[in-house]
């Protein structure tokens, strides 16, 4: 996408909420996952400049963890963010509110301090530090263009199967189903919504999800699928670590990232 192309600051009002809240247990043990280091920078600085990096952002809420805002906080005005002069604060504002037990609420929480003048949100992972700016700009472009849900995603690699869990871990699993794997995509984010949506979903739908879009689709509207980016993966096991700072050191080889 050519910087023409890219949704302009002088659009509808655009805001991301970041969910940070959670620990990361299946990284390991250490820190809260949002906090532990990619390139020597905390994973959550990163995902936070992917979203103020799209000109369309004027604000980034982040959610934390419910015993951490006050470090975040401070993890944020501690590091250059951009558009901002080295050590201030730019064109992006920043909010950090604590978070909850699950995903969906940490997110509502995040809804829930937002100003009323924003229409469009993103919500996007902290553990997908490393997604390109032209991902985030083709979902709101979606939006603009009146989507009231969309989703970057991609096709899968593998074949996918549908079994019936084992109730001991490692024990044999019977196959249930074989989904046609051309109609399968794996979902990124950030999601974008119109806000009315979005806050109408969570005050809507109580069952556990693991995305945002699906709480969307409960309320029977429709979600669209824009292109993802391999590099808006999530980093989940201690292998992902590993491709981040590959993808965070190629970055530094041919754009000084
Ligand atoms: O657990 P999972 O990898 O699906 O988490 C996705 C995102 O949701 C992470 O950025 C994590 O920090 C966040 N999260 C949260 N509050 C929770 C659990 C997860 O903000 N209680």
């Amino acid at each position: 996408m050519s910087d023409d192309s890219r949704p302009s600051p002088t659009g509808v009002p655009t805001a991301a909420v970041i969910p940070a809240a959670g620990r990361g247990v299946r990284l390991g043990p250490g820190a809260p996952k949002a906090l532990r280091a990619l390139g020597g920078t905390p994973m959550l600085i990163h995902a936070v400049r992917a979203m103020a990096a799209s000109r369309a952002v004027s604000l980034v809420v982040v959610v934390a963890p419910p015993d951490g805002a006050a470090e975040v906080k401070s993890l944020l005005d501690a590091h250059a963010l951009p558009g901002a002069p080295s050590g201030g604060r730019g064109s992006t504002d920043f909010l950090v509110v604590p978070g909850g037990y699950s995903r969906q609420e940490s997110v509502k929480l995040g809804l829930d301090a937002l100003p009323p003048e924003y229409e469009i949100v993103l919500v996007h992972d902290a553990a997908r530090p490393l997604v390109p700016v032209d991902t985030v700009d083709a979902v709101i472009e979606a939006v603009r263009e009146g989507a009231p849900a969309v989703v970057p995603a991609l096709p899968l690699a593998d074949t996918v199967k549908e079994v019936e869990p084992a109730d001991t871990p490692g024990e044999a699993e019977p196959v249930v189903a074989t989904p046609d794997r051309s109609r399968l995509r794996a979902v990124q984010t950030p999601q974008g919504f119109d806000r009315a949506t979005l806050i109408r979903a969570h005050e809507t739908v109580t069952d556990n999800v693991t995305d945002d879009a699906s709480m969307v689709e409960q309320l029977g509207l429709p979600v669209v699928v824009v292109p993802g980016h391999a590099e808006a993966f999530k980093v989940t096991r201690p292998l992902d670590l590993v491709l981040a700072e590959a993808v965070l050191a190629r970055r530094r080889m041919t754009d000084g990232f």
